[in-house]
């Protein structure tokens, strides 16, 4: 068992470089295959959810090989549609399989998806959006099987904009006879990277970064070398760890145009945020900020992903605050754990109401997920005293090199062995 030790109360100074989007590469990786033959996804970040996405591949007949920062993925062959249970329960992505799986090889079975116990997570639009598609689909003893011969065009109606679920149905489109209509899509920049992706496989996938996505399907796909964008949920924790340590960093690699949401709150508490040309994010905190209220939305609202990494900033920040999450129905388990280092916080419904501490302080605590890892390590930067944070393999699923990235920008901290 590995744990971080930091010791807080150091300001992150210098620059740190942002990876791709481990929600980008996850999507991409799935939707290869969709095309016979080999294609490459260059800025895949060395994660657990990574090698769980290989494994799920790798199960179907897809062998998959890491050159760098390069994942290649061999889709000429698709021997199974049935990845194994383990895999799928160790990550809800891998439920993304389904669409391409279906579309390519018109069958597939799937026990439920598991990752991060952050709510219930149905998939109740996944599987009403593959089956307006044609497909049928049988639930039973925790699995789902769907066959299709070939999946017909359709309009498809999202009473949520799920991002998996728009994923799913835009992947399974694309080798579709005739044209899919997707209202109410989700807008996430991760979308817009696979529509990108898809389209340079030949797809034709318009309306990508809005609420309508049309696809018209095509006969047939063909492999890829695709480069996935910098990981906006990344450059976010580095933005707010930064402000929460009163630091001054270079977040380097980022789009700004993906970080508004966060840019803009952190000014509204009071830290300097300028972005460059060059896609870099100078975040600066000299003083103590202000308490601000946050609510989580789909893109281009403020991410759920940096709603816990956000609150940690907010204990640390003068005044009260108040944090509603809108996405997801049980996303607080980190506000326990703040507590324990004498975090005011308390839970109203969806609501989490911060009164801001003058400091934290170090204290032995348990990642529960792996954005609720972030915002401990969060804390534990800003925090006066030393703090162990314990379950990083939380943190290993989604943040590549965090504390060898974060000791580089000045922090104290220590991946240690715990036996
Ligand atoms: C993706 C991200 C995750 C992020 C989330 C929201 C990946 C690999 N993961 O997860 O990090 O937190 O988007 O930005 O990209 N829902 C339904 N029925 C469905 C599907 C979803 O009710 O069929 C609900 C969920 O329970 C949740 C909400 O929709 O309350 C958002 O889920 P969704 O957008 O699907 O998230 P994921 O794709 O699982």
């Amino acid at each position: 068992m590995e744990a971080l030790v930091i010791r807080g109360g150091v300001p992150l100074r210098g620059s740190v470089r942002v990876g791709g989007a481990k929600n980008a590469a996850l999507p991409i990786m799935a939707a290869a295959l969709l095309a016979p033959g080999k294609s490459t996804i260059e800025e895949v970040p060395q994660l657990l959810d990574v090698d769980t996405m290989r494994g799920v591949l790798e199960s179907l007949g897809s062998p998959t090989s890491r050159q760098g920062g390069s994942i290649i993925i061999d889709a000429t062959d698709i021997s199974n549609s049935e990845p194994p249970y383990d895999l799928v329960r160790a990550m809800r992505a891998s439920f993304l399989v389904i669409g391409p799986l279906l579309a390519r090889s018109g069958r597939v079975r799937i026990s439920l998806p598991g990752g991060c116990a952050i709510g219930s997570r149905p998939i109740d639009l996944h599987l009403k959006g593959l089956s307006a598609l044609g497909a049928e689909i049988d639930t039973g003893y925790g699995r789902i099987s769907a066959t299709a011969d070939r999946l017909t065009g359709a309009r498809v109606y999202l009473d949520f904009p799920s991002v998996g679920a728009t994923e799913n149905i835009m992947m399974a489109a694309t080798l579709a006879q005739g044209l899919t209509v997707i209202e109410n899509a989700a807008q996430e920049p991760e979308v817009v990277d696979l529509a990108n992706f898809l389209n340079a496989m030949g797809a034709k996938v318009r309306g990508a970064g809005t609420n309508l996505l049309r696809i018209e399907g095509v006969d047939g796909l063909q492999p890829t070398t695709y480069t996935v964008v910098p990981d906006r949920i990344e450059a976010g924790t580095l933005m707010i760890a930064a402000a929460a340590t009163r630091g001054s960093l270079v977040v380097e690699n980022a789009v700004p145009e993906h970080m508004k949401p966060i840019s803009a709150k952190l000014r509204e508490s009071g830290v300097y945020v300028v972005e460059g040309d060059d896609g870099s994010i100078t975040v600066q905190a000299d003083s103590r900020a202000d308490g601000v209220d946050v609510k989580t939305m789909p893109y281009p609202g403020f991410p759920t992903d940096l709603q816990a990494q956000f609150m940690a900033f907010m204990c640390t920040c003068s005044g009260m605050s108040v944090i509603t999450e809108t996405v997801f129905e049980n996303r607080f388990m980190h506000v326990a754990e703040l507590a324990r280092m004498g975090a005011n916080i308390r839970i109203d419904g969806r609501s989490a109401v911060i009164e801001g501490q003058d400091h934290l302080s170090g204290a032995q605590v348990r990642c529960t997920d792996l954005r609720a890892g972030a915002c401990l390590v969060i804390a534990a930067l800003a925090a006066r005293g030393t703090t162990e944070v314990s379950e990083i393999h939380h943190i290993d699923r989604g943040y590549e090199r965090f504390e060898e990235k974060l000791a580089g920008a000045g922090a104290i901290i220590e991946r240690v062995n715990k036996g």
